[in-house]
């Protein structure tokens, strides 16, 4: 199992379009795939295309259920758990304190996935409950970054959560990787931001900028995945070179 926290500072970045594409992507591949929604906006099904309302979800499931009981698939064969509604915001409080103590790796093993499964994890923005249980059970972390000015806050701040998770055992920390969604080289401005973001962040930055393409919410809408709704459009491609990086990281 290696476990991909999908995350950012910001909201409206792409995790749930990136979760969504790459789950996609990676299970035409036949790489066992499973995303997993830690986040109250429940739009990961959504993105998915299932439209189902209010499923069950990891946090509406009773302390003797695993999380099989909230695992559902998608017309690709995409493998995925909903976060649920709760019963109230206080309830989920609970639940989500549950899942933390206990480690979202032992819920995960749970359902005994097969060897080698990715597992993406979309998350709700940090700061958040749902954030942290991400982070403690990544072996991998891709922040999602826009080139907007807000995004070196945005770099700051991950990197402060980051250090204050792991700074006890660094040997033990997971990689650290920015990813560029909705990049638009028209713009001057968004050239120059990459341009110190390259500088900066050095390998830490990945090649693989997902370029702005209405294919993401065009496709969105039509419940498909990128790949099929346009192949050969630029996100298309962005997304197949984000999902062979992952499929070739040493740990995986
Ligand atoms: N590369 C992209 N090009 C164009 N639109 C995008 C791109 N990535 C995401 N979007 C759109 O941006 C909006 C926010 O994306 P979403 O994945 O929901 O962000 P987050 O999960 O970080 O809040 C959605 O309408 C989505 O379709
Ligand atoms: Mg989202």
């Amino acid at each position: 199992m290696f476990v991909v926290a999908i995350v950012s500072a910001s909201g409206g970045t792409g995790k749930t379009s990136l979760t969504a594409n790459l789950a996609s992507l990676l299970t035409r591949r036949e790489q066992p795939v499973l995303a997993v929604e830690l986040d109250p906006s429940n739009r990961l099904g959504l993105y998915l295309g299932l439209t189902v309302r209010n499923p069950t979800g990891i946090v509406d499931l009773s302390a003797d259920q695993t999380w099989h009981h909230a695992a559902q698939r998608n017309a690709d064969h995409v493998n995925l758990l909903h976060f649920g509604h709760g019963v109230n915001t206080h309830r989920t409080h609970e639940k989500l304190s549950v899942i933390e103590s206990r480690g979202v790796r032992d819920f995960l093993l749970d359902l005994s996935p097969p060897s080698g499964c990715i597992v993406l994890i979309d998350t709700q923005r940090a700061p958040s409950l749902c954030f942290d249980c991400a982070l403690a059970a990544a072996d991998l972390i891709l922040h999602v970054i826009t080139a907007q000015p807000g995004c070196f806050e945005d770099i700051a701040v991950m990197h402060a959560h980051y250090e204050r998770r792991f700074s006890a055992e660094p040997e033990h920390a997971p990689g650290l990787f920015h990813v560029l969604n909705k990049v638009n080289s028209a713009k001057l401005l968004s050239d120059d931001i990459i341009g110190i973001l390259r500088v900066r962040l050095k390998s830490k930055m990945l090649r693989y900028a997902i370029h702005q393409d209405e294919a993401i919410p065009e496709a969105m809408a039509s419940n498909q995945c990128v790949a099929d709704y346009a192949p050969h459009s630029q996100a298309s491609h962005d997304l197949q070179g984000l999902a062979d990086w992952l499929l070739a990281q040493p740990a995986h």
